[in-house]
């Protein structure tokens, strides 16, 4: 039987339970468990051993050369990872950590798991903003492997349900802190070059890094879906819902235009949008992920939305586009990988 640790989203990290001690008990004893982060819930395991790093892999279905991200409670346990610390890394941490933010440095060899690394010669370490996910790792007093605890090519949960939704009988347990607030998974940044380049963008936005470190770039092949990504991840198809999307670029009277196309075609049409465009369509299922006015909402929502898709029998999801600033640029990745790429832009019909 799976195990589900019920704890306050708000535990004090100085301060003993149970359910804490135990979950951190059979991350030591190598097994799996998900807990919450302040961006979504991590499958967790000892990044030190290759037994622990293989049974994440396994219960997620996850391609085998596509790398971890290694979670720390403390700064301290950095320094026993990485072979230098650069200097835009540095300011960085100092602003972000703990928060959305992970960070590629040059690994030191021996120390993980290669399988966490997947044969690459660097290595993504971030400290979540979540009191759980440091009581946890503190707890365990080991580096935590945790990708997204979604199966592969599934959104990422927000939810414990969504975990089990998806990981029930293959995990060891899940520590249920409630929703996670961001939503979105961290940026994922390379500062190993002069410019730092954004490898994933999200929570922490461009923006903000650029407050800190100056100019930031944005690894090209994520805007265009083609070329080879630097983040191995960015180049499966990620967060589908069982129907296919299409982002649609136009006014809502355009996209209604277009519903109508594809409901003359017999299909049932879903449709993505925001509170300020729900009464606006006439779909079979109209979802409105958080308000636009505040890109942050649609950030928190997106992936319960994507998900709420399935528990019907829609066969097409049409999805609003949104802007590419603050964390429009992690929401219209996601949104994007969603959609395969695929664009209909109703204006130019
Ligand atoms: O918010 C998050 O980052 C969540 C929570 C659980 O912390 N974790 C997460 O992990 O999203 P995952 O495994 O789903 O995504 C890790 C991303 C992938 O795109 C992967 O390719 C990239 O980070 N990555 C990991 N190590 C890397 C490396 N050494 N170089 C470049 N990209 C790397
Ligand atoms: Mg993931």
């Amino acid at each position: 039987m799976m195990k589900h640790w019920i704890v306050e989203s708000d535990v004090d990290i100085n301060k003993s339970y149970p359910q804490i001690v135990d979950s951190s008990f059979f991350l030591q004893q190598n097994e799996v468990v998900a807990f919450p982060t302040e961006t979504v819930y991590g499958l967790g395991a000892n990044a030190s051993s290759d037994e622990a790093v293989e049974k994440i892999f396994k219960a997620k279905g996850r391609p085998s050369d596509n790398p971890l991200i290694v979670h720390i409670a403390k700064r301290e346990q950095l320094i026993e990872l990485v072979e230098e610390i650069p200097k835009n890394a540095e300011l960085l941490m100092e602003a972000y950590w703990p928060g959305p933010l992970t960070i590629i440095f040059k690994r030191k060899k021996g120390v993980l798991s290669e399988k966490v690394t997947a044969g690459l010669e660097t290595v993504a370490v971030r400290m979540p903003d979540h009191p759980v996910a440091l009581a946890i790792i503190s707890a365990a007093g080991l580096p935590i492997a945790a990708p997204s605890a979604n199966r592969s090519g599934k959104p990422s949960p927000t939810t414990a349900q969504h975990v089990i939704d998806d990981l029930e009988g293959r995990i060891a347990g899940v520590v249920d802190g409630g929703e996670t607030g961001v939503g979105v998974e961290s940026t994922v940044v390379d500062c190993s070059g002069e410019t730092p380049v954004i490898l994933r963008p999200g929570g922490v936005t461009k923006e903000q890094l650029e407050e800190v470190v100056g100019d930031v770039k944005v690894d090209a092949a994520l805007q265009t879906g083609e070329g080879a990504p630097k983040s191995p991840g960015m180049k499966y198809t990620h967060y589908a819902p069982n129907a296919p999307v299409y982002l649609v670029e136009g006014t809502p009277h355009d996209i209604q235009k277009l519903i109508d196309e594809k409901k003359r075609e017999g299909l049932k049409v879903g449709v993505l949008t925001t509170a300020e465009g729900k009464e606006l369509y006439d779909a079979a299922l109209v979802l409105a992920c958080g308000e636009r006015k505040n890109l942050s909402s649609v950030a928190h929502m997106l992936y319960d939305t994507l998900r709420a898709f399935n528990s019907s029998d829609v066969d097409i999801i049409l999805s609003e586009m949104f802007p590419l600033e603050g964390v429009g640029l992690a929401i219209m990745n996601r949104l994007q990988k969603a959609a395969g790429h695929r664009v209909i832009n109703v204006e130019n019909k």
